[in-house]
């Protein structure tokens, strides 16, 4: 099922609810919210405090893609704040299956994220464990990139190691998702779909969202 993933990290963060409720009457099903560190990424945004200052407001799933260093000392906070789904780079963590471990046992959904330049075959040994992969398809800490062509290839190769070993992950694809790639990253097999300045950069944040979901359901079809 394709969903879309607005970030809010392109939202006016002053008026982040006001922002939020026009992009779910539009049609997305979960929201991406991008913690930083300042350590793994050159950029420091928000912690669990407004996460859960969210989850008071929104009903849909929040998505929590941890850029950070030390993510197993953070995801209780982040389970106890409100978030449905907790992903940890696979390049932050030294221990990547204890910490898939920890995030499954609290009950929420648990992602792993490659970098841009980290190869599908890092993930060989976790990808029975995880409910997705997050593929970046920009390098992490800033929003409003441009999208990196070459991922494609590692989404095809995920969604061919899926059928051929019978796993159940989806997949996820965040940076420079916009009108113009979002058909191409659903052709190669991502389905949940990320997208901040595509969202909220320019125009009607609601329409925006419209426009994307339709153009990420038409090569859906095309790819049947
Ligand atoms: C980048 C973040 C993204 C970012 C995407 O480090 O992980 O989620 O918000 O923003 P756009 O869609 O503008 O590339
Ligand atoms: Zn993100």
């Amino acid at each position: 099922m394709i969903e879309l993933a607005p970030s809010i990290l392109s939202a006016d963060f002053g008026r982040l609810v006001e922002q939020i409720q026009p992009v779910l009457d539009a049609g997305a099903t979960l929201l991406h919210v991008d913690v930083m560190d300042g350590h793994f990424v050159p950029n420091i945004t928000i912690g669990p405090p407004v996460v859960a200052a969210l989850r008071k407001h929104v009903q849909v799933p929040l998505d929590v893609h941890l850029m950070i260093e030390n993510a197993d000392d953070y995801i209780s906070a982040f389970v106890d704040a409100g978030a449905n789904w907790i992903s940890v780079h696979q390049e932050a963590c030294v221990h990547l299956d204890r910490v898939v471990e920890h995030i499954r046992s609290r009950g929420v959904l648990a992602g792993v994220v490659i970098n841009p330049a980290t190869p599908v075959a890092t993930l060989t040994d976790i990808l029975d464990v995880v409910d997705y992969v997050l593929v970046m398809s920009v390098n992490p800490g800033f929003g409003g990139q441009r999208f990196i062509p070459r991922t494609l290839g590692k989404i095809r190769h995920l969604a061919e190691l899926r059928a051929e070993r019978h796993l159940g992950f989806r997949i996820e694809v965040d940076g420079g998702i916009a009108l113009d790639t979002i058909g191409a990253v659903v052709q190669a097999g991502a389905e949940v779909l990320v997208a901040g300045n595509a969202v909220f950069g320019r125009g009607d944040p609601g329409h925006n969202v419209q426009q994307l979901l339709q153009a990420a359901r038409s090569a859906t079809l095309q790819k049947a």
